[in-house]
């Protein structure tokens, strides 16, 4: 099926066969970025920010822009009508008559479900609360493609906040897809992978181990997932102060991890990876950034045109 005006809310909207068309296509465009310069002429993409963004609402943005096309939007609530009091789906059926396409973050579990029923064109979440974030997804998968050339078989470890953190709740749900893929989700016990989502792997007979110590497993790895510990969404300061400095890679640890393993993060980092990390040749997570414009270049093209 085409993706030409369909949205993307849940990192499964797209099959597995969809989703790898993609990621070839953003292959493609990374490659001849120039042959796609004009795809989106006079087309104009809406970026509605409720909640904080660099890369994600900048990559939107950039992605657009090389594409030809135009941006239109602002980067916080207090700047919209929601302000004073709009109903999302007001805010968002409004925008619909002004653009040919929506990327919405909001700090609501579910509001990018509800833009998506309100529009008249296709919506994109860029974030919902603590539920999905699934253009970071693609983002990844465009990253391990690039590094370890297929995703089938992988190990892959997801460490730091997987309870609140949206970015590790898309990828698991949706790399679990992948043929023999299995996990290590290394967090302290308070910030576990949510029941849910363990019950969606066991119910899919996905392979995953959990532990609160890294160093046990490092050594497994093929990939490692490090999160951010997700201050905003914590009920108390004092947790998360608690729990933000448990779990820090540093070069100590990654001596025990495999020679071609690759580290990623979505960032923003506060402490989770120490700075030494950076110049190791695992670091990927600036590349990370940059397949980021190519992903959502890719998937705009494909919502908007026949590409
Ligand atoms: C993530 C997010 O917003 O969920 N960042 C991003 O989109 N690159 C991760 C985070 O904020 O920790």
């Amino acid at each position: 099926m085409s993706l030409t005006n369909r949205s993307l809310v849940s990192t499964l909207d797209f099959t597995v066969g969809e989703q790898d068309k993609l990621l070839t296509l953003a292959e493609i465009i990374m490659k001849t970025p120039k042959e796609y310069r004009h795809l989106l002429d006079g087309r104009v993409m809406a970026s509605l920010f409720f909640e904080p963004s660099t890369r994600t609402r900048l990559s939107f943005e950039a992605a657009a822009l090389r594409l030809g096309g135009q941006v239109i939007g602002f980067s916080e609530a207090s700047s919209s009508s929601a302000a004073k009091g709009e109903s999302l789906s007001d805010t968002i059926r409004t925008v619909s008559q002004y653009a040919d396409i929506i990327v919405i973050r909001h700090p609501k579990e579910g509001a990018a479900q509800i833009a998506a029923g309100a529009s008249d064109v296709p919506v994109i979440n860029a974030g919902d609360g603590g539920h999905e974030h699934p253009t970071q997804t693609l983002t990844d998968l465009l990253t391990i493609r690039s590094i370890k050339k297929h995703i089938d078989g992988l190990v892959v470890g997801c460490c730091g906040d997987l309870k609140f953190g949206r970015t590790v709740h898309s990828l698991v749900k949706n790399i679990s897809r992948y043929k023999n893929v299995s996990f290590i989700f290394a967090s302290p016990e308070e910030l576990r992978m949510p029941r849910f989502l363990r019950t969606y792997l066991n119910d899919n007979g996905v392979m995953y181990t959990e532990t609160d110590n890294m160093d046990d497993c490092i050594r497994h790895m093929d990939v490692l997932y490090m999160t951010r510990v997700q201050r905003e969404r914590f009920f108390n300061e004092e947790d998360y102060i608690r729990l933000k400095d448990l779990f820090i890679l540093d070069m100590n640890k990654l001596k025990n991890a495999k020679k071609d393993m690759c580290v990623l993060h979505p960032l923003p980092r506060v402490n989770e990876i120490a700075y030494e990390v950076d110049a190791d040749e695992r670091a990927a997570y600036f590349q990370q950034a940059s397949c980021g414009v190519y992903a959502r270049m890719a998937l705009m093209s494909m919502l908007l045109e026949e590409v």
